[in-house]
């Protein structure tokens, strides 16, 4: 009986091909290829008819039962290669917990705020308060009301960056006092704000960037930190400017090293003074860090001038004052002996991650 044969030699070839079927989609082909609607099976199925009369229950029974026989084994096959295609998964996204992870790299504070943060906890102590201040200013708070003459050579276009705002028509600003408007080239105007919005006592730093017209070298940046400090109080004397500086200075570089106060000039207070601290390297004795001298410039200060007082309305007859500029990259370069102040501002993190 030849479509009997072919049914069995169907439900045959389909088993072998079910075993060869390594995928779903290699499966899938497997079941059109019998069951679809051009598939051998259907076919068979269809061909029914031209059946002899007699025959065809016997015929039909096999049929069915060699259409079941498919269905389920190509089932079976199903579950086996879906089982196989889940384990493949889990396998390929099998997590090893035992592997070493990755080292997350932690930022951290650059240098420059770090110090500035440091001599703001020293100064927060003593009680005093961080102001701040705008960084484009009128010649009026940075020269003017700081006592600094029409002609004192810091008001030059060659030690001060104008915004050309204010400037004539097509002068330019390199004539001095043709603009109003500059980058601030030191926090002191920041003293003439704070005096002007406060009534005395008035203990107050300012931390803050600064600009001037410099080409960057070893020794000079054309943007860099200052911390401007400033007391007006009544009875306030040069031994308070010295006790203060003096427990700055040994804040900063450390119990044991010395001070001292060399007169000096700055239009906004009288006396002035610059401060050097002996040098860490040789303790005094003079080498090359400190240029032999054993001594190393930190900051400026004085007495604040009663002329500035008076350009805010404070009365130099009740009060009296003293303030201070910290130079925040020289204080990095004295602590750490850095040979060039450049090293502050490239951002190489292999400097940067030693602090
Ligand atoms: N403004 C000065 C500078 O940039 C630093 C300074 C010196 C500030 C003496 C002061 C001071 O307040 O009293 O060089």
């Amino acid at each position: 009986m030849a479509l009997s044969d072919d049914l069995r030699a169907i439900q045959e070839q389909v088993g072998k091909r079910l075993r060869a079927a390594r995928t779903l989609a290699e499966l899938d082909q497997v079941r059109v290829g019998s069951l679809g609607k051009k598939g051998s099976l259907t076919a068979i199925m269809r061909s029914m008819g031209s059946v002899p009369k007699e025959e065809r229950p016997a015929m039909g029974r096999l049929a069915n039962t060699v259409r079941a026989n498919v269905e389920r084994a190509i089932a079976m096959r199903k579950e086996e290669l879906s089982q196989e295609a889940l384990a493949a998964k889990i396998a390929a996204e099998e997590v090893d917990v035992t592997l070493p992870g990755r080292r997350l790299s932690l930022g951290t504070q650059h240098l420059i705020s770090q110090i500035r943060e440091e001599i703001e906890d020293i100064f927060c102590d003593l009680g005093y308060t961080v102001e701040d201040g705008p960084y484009v200013e009128t010649a009026y708070y940075n020269f003017t009301a700081l006592n600094a003459p029409e002609d004192h050579p810091s008001r030059s276009a060659k030690d001060t960056f104008y915004v050309a705002d204010n400037a004539p028509e097509g002068k330019g600003v390199s004539v001095l006092g043709e603009s109003d408007v500059l980058l601030r080239t030191q926090t002191s105007g920041v003293q003439v704000h704070v005096m002007e919005e406060k009534e005395p006592p008035i203990y107050m730093i300012c931390p803050g960037t600064v600009f001037r017209p410099d080409t960057a070298d070893a020794n000079h940046l054309p943007q860099f930190t200052q911390v401007e400090g400033l007391v007006v109080d009544k009875g306030i004397t040069f031994g308070d400017l010295k006790g203060t500086l003096d427990h700055f200075c040994r804040e900063i570089f450390g119990k044991d090293r010395a001070t001292r106060y060399r007169p000096h000039f700055f239009p906004f207070t009288e006396p002035s003074c610059e401060v050097d601290v002996s040098c860490g390297v040789c303790g005094g004795a003079g080498c090359r860090f400190c240029k032999g001298t054993g001594w190393l410039e930190i900051l400026g200060c004085g007495m604040v001038d009663p002329n500035v007082f008076t350009y805010v309305g404070i009365d130099p007859e009740t009060y009296t004052g003293f303030a201070f500029g910290i130079g925040v990259e020289r204080v990095a370069a004295l602590r750490y002996d850095l040979p060039d102040l450049r090293m502050l501002m490239t951002g190489d993190m292999r400097f940067l991650r030693q602090f």
